[in-house]
């Protein structure tokens, strides 16, 4: 794993083998590169954002390389190009095979502001993740070690805004290690075990619902879906600070260790994607490792519903009727529509522990790609104030949602002629807003907000500061709203 550091306040101090710099469209570059940025350089590097130029130092400075990195028009500015930059530079150091990275912006004669040195960190440490754990081949891999930043003389706040982003940054790393890991492995037992282990070394409180218990209490919507699968299904439940006097809230995320769609059959195509189907639940993971190790002022539960969805001669079947832990009765149209059935239970068993809010994060539907595409979430909430915090969260982290509607018209398309509720609607129209209408059944006064995180669970582009693959979007987003949400009275 990359490790941040800050480094010395003067340039001709670093004595590491890159220093990259950002340049904004139009920028003079600082005078000590005089000597290497001659004509040339201004006709090819022009500072548009993304754009890298990298010129050899000949031994006249105290660093092999100088990486100039472009960061577009500065009007345009907001700090996730910091992340960018950082993930560029990175990207860069590891092609080249060179392990120490110098990073420094061009005013560092005044101090950076802590969020823009936290985001250089989170990018550098986001884009230094590989998934590697299957590759025999371990000589073709190199990792960039160290990436020290350069600031103005002494900076307030820098230490703990490295500090906070490190924190972040490997959480969400821990999540994609974890996400990554395929079904055969990554099965509802071994993710509990995981969660066991991070409650131990975070000082947290844990606890496994198994199978039995399930029948005990009554959460029939995630034994439904668990019927065809030969693993058994786990309810894990964390808690950061229980017992303490502070305000509790509770985060839920869908825990799909595979998604066949069990008797309505997925196409196989692009099926293997299903093994992310686990992302809500792991992201909660993550959120609850981030707020732990940055000991936010509030109790958290921390709510994972874990199965396999696989057909098979005992599978739920097309117009099974269930009763769900709150005692709502649910006719199954569609068995791939089974993480709105286990949050079910999930948000029911959330919403008895009386929390200030709760929030969800799933993989919920496809419709959610067709609506907002792969830049954002789709956000919906019953309250204002809740769903305020997660967007401004959002603006901040740029792990970016947006708000749709609730509007009663919806509750009603998830009305049945045998149950309290279907689990589809069968008009194909807002699939997104009637998975969330139907999650609304279950949560009774509480306050509530469900993220859809389907379109930005994964990158299947470059991107500059995610691999290909996992990306963990929602544990710096949630942990930010939770971070203001713990100000606020
Ligand atoms: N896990 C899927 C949603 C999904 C689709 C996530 C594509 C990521 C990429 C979910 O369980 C599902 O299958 N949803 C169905 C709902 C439909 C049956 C109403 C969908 O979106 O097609
Ligand atoms: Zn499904
Ligand atoms: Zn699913």
């Amino acid at each position: 794993m990359v490790k941040v550091k800050i480094g010395k306040g003067c340039l001709t101090d670093v004595k590491e083998d890159v220093l990259a710099i950002g340049v904004f469209e139009g920028m003079k570059i600082p005078k000590e590169f005089k000597e290497f940025t001659k004509e040339k350089t201004k006709r090819q590097f022009e500072g548009k954002l993304g754009q890298t130029y990298a010129i050899t130092t000949l031994g006249k400075m105290p660093f092999k390389r100088l990486l100039l990195i472009g960061l577009g028009k500065e009007k345009e500015f907001n700090v996730d190009f910091m992340r960018r930059m950082a993930g560029t530079a990175v990207r860069y150091a590891e092609a080249n095979k060179l392990p120490k990275l110098c990073i420094s912006v061009l005013e560092r004669k005044v101090c950076l502001p802590t969020d823009i040195i936290q985001a250089l960190t989170e990018g550098s440490i986001l884009a230094g993740y590989k998934f590697t754990q299957f590759k025999t081949k371990k000589e073709e891999l190199f990792d960039v070690e160290d990436v020290h930043l350069v600031l103005g003389s002494h900076c307030p706040g820098a230490q703990e805004a490295v500090e906070r982003g490190t924190v972040l940054a490997e959480a969400q790393n821990f999540v994609r290690d974890l996400n990554e890991l395929p079904a055969n492995i990554a099965t509802p037992a071994y993710i509990a075990d995981h969660a066991k282990k991070l409650a131990k070394k975070n000082r947290m409180a844990v606890k496994v619902l198994e199978k039995s218990d399930m029948k005990k209490m009554g959460m029939n919507a995630i034994l439904a879906v668990n019927r065809g699968s030969t693993e058994p299904p786990k309810l894990v439940v964390l808690e950061y600070n229980k017992g303490k006097k502070l305000p509790l809230y509770a985060a839920v995320g869908k825990g799909i260790t595979f998604d066949s769609g069990g008797i309505s059959l997925k196409p196989s195509k692009g099926m293997e994607e299903m093994k992310y189907d686990k992302t809500g639940a792991l992201v909660v993971l993550g959120i609850m490792k981030a707020v732990s190790e940055l000991k936010l002022p509030i109790r958290l539960m921390g709510i994972m519903p874990l199965t396999e969805n696989m057909p098979s001669g005992s599978a739920q079947k097309p117009g099974d009727i269930i009763k769900a832990f709150n005692g709502k009765t649910i006719e199954v149209i569609n068995t791939d529509a089974e993480g709105r059935l286990i949050l079910a239970d999930a948000l029911a068993y959330a919403a008895k522990q009386k929390p200030k809010a709760i929030i969800d994060l799933a993989t919920l539907t496809g419709a959610v790609i067709v609506c907002l595409g792969r830049a954002g979430a789709g956000l919906m909430a019953n309250d204002d104030k809740l769903a305020r915090s997660i967007q401004d969260a959002g603006l901040k982290t740029y792990e970016r949602v947006w708000r749709l509607p609730l509007w009663p018209d919806y509750t009603e398309l998830m009305k049945s002629d045998f149950a309290d509720l279907k689990n589809v609607s069968g008009v194909g129209e807002a699939g997104t807003i009637t998975a969330a209408a139907f999650l609304k059944e279950f949560i009774g006064d509480a306050k509530w907000a469900h993220i859809d995180i389907a379109g930005v669970d994964l990158v299947n582009k470059p991107h500059p500061y995610y691999a290909k693959g996992a990306t963990g979007i929602g544990v710096r987003l949630v942990t930010e709203a939770l971070k203001n949400l713990s100000k606020k009275k």
